[in-house]
């Protein structure tokens, strides 16, 4: 049995579609409302609150293989209670960050969760993407209501990744041997700026989408209500402010672990459109 947590999110709902598709062992995706949630057909729906270790229980029992998105409540309670539980391999979505900059908040605490991990006697592969296409569903309001965005550091370009190719590389060293003990960078195919992802939007919507470039300032101002003043700019930094060459490489690692290319933006914008009509 596999448990996929986050599974009704931007990864975990494509690694359970694929997972399902594959015919892979029997599938569960832990969610905290089963009603809400939609899985394929033969995918089974189990309650529980990664912040509440002991509800995991039941998702728990006879689990072999988790996916674990962190940073939804008590990962070390989380791990300690999938390892008495019986699982054996443990696939963990982390960040480029922890490599990029280690500095932040956010990256200090995957990379916390990865030490766990490697500790915790389990067998572990650990995924480390950069940032992900369908962050660009930040904009859809906009896009809805005005056909356009205001972005801060609108040329600068970073290899974003399609979450179904976290997926099929989580799928792939979930199913398939010589993946454990493994680190992996994980990059889209090129990269591209919130001007040239705008274009693309456009041209799925069939209409132009026009982009203005703000300042940190302006865009701190409307982040730091949602996201909070330390948050706000570390997104800030990663999306322009303090990028290094290290987080503008692309990686071949989705092409190398699962045979097929990475999935380009435009592909993510135009299986997404619906959400920027
Ligand atoms: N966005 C980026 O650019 C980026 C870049 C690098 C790494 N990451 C990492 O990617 C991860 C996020 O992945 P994602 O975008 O696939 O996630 P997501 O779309 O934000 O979805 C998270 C899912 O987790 C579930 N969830 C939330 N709180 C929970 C809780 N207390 N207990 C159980 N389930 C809970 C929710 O499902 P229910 O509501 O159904 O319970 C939700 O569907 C984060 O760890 C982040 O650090 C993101």
């Amino acid at each position: 049995m596999i448990l996929v947590t986050g599974a009704t999110g931007n990864v975990g709902s494509a690694l359970v579609r694929q997972l399902h598709g594959s015919g892979a062992s029997p599938v569960r995706g832990l969610t905290r409302d089963a009603v809400r949630a939609s899985f394929p057909h033969g995918v089974e729906a189990v309650e529980g609150d990664l912040a509440r270790p002991a509800s995991l229980k039941p998702a728990l029992d006879g689990v072999r293989s988790l996916f674990l998105v962190p940073g939804m409540g008590a990962d070390a309670e989380v791990l300690t209670a999938a390892r008495r539980a019986g699982v054996e391999h443990v696939v963990l979505v982390s960040s480029i960050t922890v490599r990029t900059h280690p500095h932040l908040t956010a990256a200090a605490g995957n990379l916390a969760v990865e030490r766990l991990l490697r500790d915790s006697g389990m067998s572990w592969t650990i995924l480390r993407p950069t940032q992900f296409a369908s962050n660009a569903l930040w904009w859809a309001a906009s896009i809805r209501e005005h056909r356009s965005i205001r972005v801060p550091y609108a040329d600068i370009g970073l290899p974003a990744v399609h979450p179904a190719d976290i997926a099929a590389v989580a799928r792939t060293a979930l199913a398939e041997p010589g993946h454990r003990g493994r680190t992996y960078a994980l990059t889209g195919p090129e990269r591209i700026t919130p001007r040239q992802q705008a274009r693309a939007i456009g041209a799925a919507l069939g209409h132009e989408v026009s982009v203005e470039e703000i300042g940190r300032e302006e865009a701190h101002r409307q982040m730091a209500p949602f996201l909070g003043d330390r948050t706000a700019h570390a997104v800030l930094d990663l999306m322009g402010g303090d990028v290094n060459d290290e987080l503008l490489t692309v990686h071949d690692t989705v092409s190398s672990v699962t045979g097929s290319p990475a999935r380009p933006f435009a592909q993510w914008a135009a299986e997404n459109i619906a959400a920027f009509r």
